[in-house]
């Protein structure tokens, strides 16, 4: 079964460290939505320091944003000592961080993550790791490449989220038999929760609905199942061309595998995402709007809700990246391959959906 080659969960040590110093100096570049959210949870890690906060904006030191589908992103602004700045080529010289943190709009991600990777800085990076396939190789060749050890993760953080961990360890402890149907859905309006006329809204910029929202449950797809071999999308798309809504039958052996991604959905109706995960034992659901948000139904006893632990994925994510780069056994949970591999999946959906035919998935 091909799923049984995803469920392998390898444990990784790091020779070569970036970083063998008491406390890792961080730096965060992009201060919107994300940048604010990973500072606040940088800012709760032993072993770690944010020495600077890098955005092109200065105004958005002096303001908190409301808004997005997240709890934590409007934390209040306390900057300690960190030195706040608008230049990233500056800040790299002055400050000469250990790790960059990129929570920029996607185009910068490649530009940005080879630039300070070349000068031995490792990167985390959030999704999606660039526009193209081919900028993500060049990304994986940096860090290949990179001194000091320096090291590149991409911030795919369904992978650290616990109601998604919990689903691959059903899925790999075989507790309720072989998974025989999984579906993930993904709506939310556009995000706007930045400044003026939102960068999300040019799809040339984030990837539109497939890139930017739906490649988180592409990149579970891939973390639950393994890599699938061909999509099948089907798609609609605004009167401007933008696509405002993506469903997908991803080719994973034998089990059937959707997902559906929108951006279309009423300011009224809010985000949600959630899946229904059919084993040969139980379903699984998660749902937000249930009145139990995780549960598992099995065909046998009581309804189980489990208990998960406390914190977001962002939190084991950033948490995760700093183990590594101290050197600590960390399990292997995400590689950059895999999130190159995640945006490739995108590429064959987006494909797929023009074409209305079969893609196959071009991986590596
Ligand atoms: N993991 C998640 O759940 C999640 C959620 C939302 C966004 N994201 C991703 O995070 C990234 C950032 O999204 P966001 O919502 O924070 O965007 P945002 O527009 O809120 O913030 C981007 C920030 O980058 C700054 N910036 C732009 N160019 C810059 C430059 N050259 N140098 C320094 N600063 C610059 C902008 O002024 C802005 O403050 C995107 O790739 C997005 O897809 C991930």
């Amino acid at each position: 079964m091909r799923y049984d080659k995803a469920i392998i969960i390898a444990y990784e040590r790091v020779d070569v460290m970036a970083v063998k110093k008491s406390s890792i100096r961080v730096a965060v570049v992009g201060f919107g939505f994300m940048g604010r959210m990973h500072y606040g949870v940088w800012k709760r890690m032993k072993g770690a320091k944010v020495v600077a906060l890098c955005d092109k904006d200065r105004t958005q030191f002096e303001t908190t944003i409301k808004g997005g589908n997240l709890a934590g992103a409007d934390e209040s602004l306390d900057f300690g000592d960190a030195l706040i700045c608008d230049d990233f080529d500056q800040m790299l010289a002055d400050v000469k961080p250990d790790v960059v943190d990129i929570t920029l709009p996607t185009p910068l991600h490649p530009v940005l993550a080879i630039k300070a990777l070349e000068q031995g800085i490792s990167v985390l990076c959030e999704k999606p790791m660039a526009l193209t396939s081919a900028a993500c190789d060049q990304m994986i060749k940096a860090a290949k490449k990179a001194p000091n050890g320096a090291q590149l993760m991409i911030a795919q953080c369904l992978r650290f989220w616990p109601a998604f961990q919990f689903l691959k360890t059903l899925i790999d402890s075989g507790k309720y038999g072989k998974p025989l149907a999984a579906s993930f859905r993904r709506y939310s309006t556009m995000p706007g929760w930045g400044k003026g006329k939102s960068w999300f809204a040019d799809e040339s910029r984030s990837g539109g609905v497939a890139l930017d929202l739906h490649i988180h449950d592409a990149d579970l797809v891939q973390f639950l199942f393994g890599l699938p071999t061909a999509v099948t999308s089907r798609a609609t798309y605004h009167e401007d061309g933008h696509m405002q809504y993506i469903s997908t039958l991803y080719d994973v052996g034998n089990i059937t595998v959707t997902a559906e991604g929108s951006w279309c959905m009423a300011p009224t109706f809010g985000f949600e995402a959630n899946y229904i995960v059919t084993f040969e034992k139980a379903v699984v659901v998660l749902d937000g709007k249930r009145e139990k948000p995780l549960a598992i139904y099995p065909v046998k006893g009581d309804v189980i809700v489990p208990k998960l632990k406390p914190e977001e994925g962002y939190y084991y994510e950033i948490q995760w990246f700093l183990d590594k780069l101290r050197g600590k056994k960390v399990p292997c949970l995400t590689t950059p391959e895999a999130s190159r591999n995640s945006v490739a999946l995108i590429e064959a959906e987006k494909q797929s959906a023009k074409s209305g035919k079969t893609v196959k998935v071009r991986g590596k």
